[in-house]
């Protein structure tokens, strides 16, 4: 039977940085608030003809240089975002762009902040039990761009980025993914979402299927909406038991990894899983101060960082795990 593994990792952050200081010159708030709750002290954002499928195409390709790979070999490309610049889907886009001649199959996969830890479990279904042989596994965001930047309860979270890896075909023997666990909730929409105008319901005068509804008026989303609190709490009981189970199932325990590498929201989401885990903060990845909540893009920002940086080595353990809108979350124990 086929294995899979990481065989390269690559990232790109749009130009403009946004401090603290930046935002408290457009909303009530100040450095001292946002960095003692949060973390945070500087953010991406994608501005004016910036493009979050060439950041997410420039995170690809770094991501096959690392890896050795043409991209004619390319047989698949995944591209995690819930921010699209095409609502049909961006993947072929990012596809036609790296210039992969061999006709993959590329689609989007839209689950918020848990995005990336589903692509990587796809790529592996899809090497597994589809015969693929090199999935890029692309998880890039833009959610500054459906931010109420006067609601300072949520816009000093978070900031623009794309992160990639490929994940290659291999012998059973030396498969690079142990374990997952995957969940989703739809009854906790109701705590984060940026949902279609409620404004265009209202505005229906007809009872369903009237004709005086017709032509429908043309959709658009809202601007992210969230009960911090609630998603807090949802993140610090879900995300351990999640880790914990996917540890499980591989016959690990947190002793076993080598590092703890979250979605990058809240450092204090970070330290609340780390210390449930028993993991100590030297094993713990987070880079979040440099880039705030970059959804999707989070964990292979991260990744290819603490790749880059000579963190991560290869034959490292590390349990990473994604949370979010949806509600998602779900977990993943990989090998580098
Ligand atoms: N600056 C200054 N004051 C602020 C700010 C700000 N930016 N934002 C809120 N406040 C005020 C509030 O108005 C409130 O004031 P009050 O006590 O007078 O009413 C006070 O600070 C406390 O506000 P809370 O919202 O209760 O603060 P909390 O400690 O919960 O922190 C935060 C808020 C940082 C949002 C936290 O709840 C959090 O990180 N939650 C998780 C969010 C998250 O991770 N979301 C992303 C999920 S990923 C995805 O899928 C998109």
């Amino acid at each position: 039977s086929r294995g899979c593994k990481l065989i390269g990792s690559g990232s790109a952050i749009p130009a403009l940085q946004v401090s603290n200081d930046d935002l408290a010159k457009i909303v009530d708030t100040n450095d001292e608030w946002i960095s003692v709750r949060t973390g945070i002290h500087n953010r991406r954002v994608l501005t004016g003809k910036d493009s979050l499928t060439n950041l997410a195409t420039e995170a690809a390709r770094k991501a096959l240089e690392m890896a050795q790979v043409d991209a004619e070999d390319v047989d698949m490309v995944l591209m995690c975002t819930s921010t699209p610049e095409d609502l049909f889907g961006s993947a072929p886009q990012i596809q036609k762009a790296l210039g992969c001649k061999k006709n993959p199959l590329s689609y989007d996969i839209t689950a918020a902040c848990s995005g990336f830890v589903l692509g990587l479990v796809s790529a592996a279904c899809h090497i597994r039990g589809g015969g693929f042989n090199n999935v890029l596994v692309i998880g890039a965001d833009s959610l500054s761009r459906y931010v109420d930047w006067t609601d300072r309860g949520t816009c000093i979270l978070f900031g623009d980025a794309a992160g990639a890896v490929l994940v290659q075909s291999c012998d059973a023997d030396e498969d690079g993914l142990f374990a997952f666990d995957l969940h989703s909730d739809g009854d906790g929409q109701r705590h984060l979402k940026a949902a279609i105008t409620e404004n265009e319901i209202d505005h229906a005068v007809g009872t369903n299927g009237s004709v005086s509804d017709f032509p429908p008026r043309r959709s658009s989303y809202s601007c992210i909406q969230m009960n911090g609190k609630e998603v807090f709490r949802f993140a610090c009981r879900s995300v351990p038991q999640s880790i914990e189970l996917a540890l499980a199932k591989a016959g690990l325990n947190g002793s076993n990894i080598d590092w703890l590498l979250l979605h990058q929201a809240n450092q204090r989401i970070i330290d609340a899983v780390a210390t449930r885990l028993e993991v100590p903060q030297e094993r713990v990845i987070s880079n979040l101060a440099n880039y705030g909540n970059t959804s999707a893009a989070s964990i292979p920002l991260a990744l290819d960082e603490a790749v880059r940086g000579g963190k991560v080595k290869p034959g490292h353990l590390i349990a990473t795990a994604g949370f979010g809108a949806g509600l998602t979350w779900g977990s993943a124990i990989v090998r580098w």
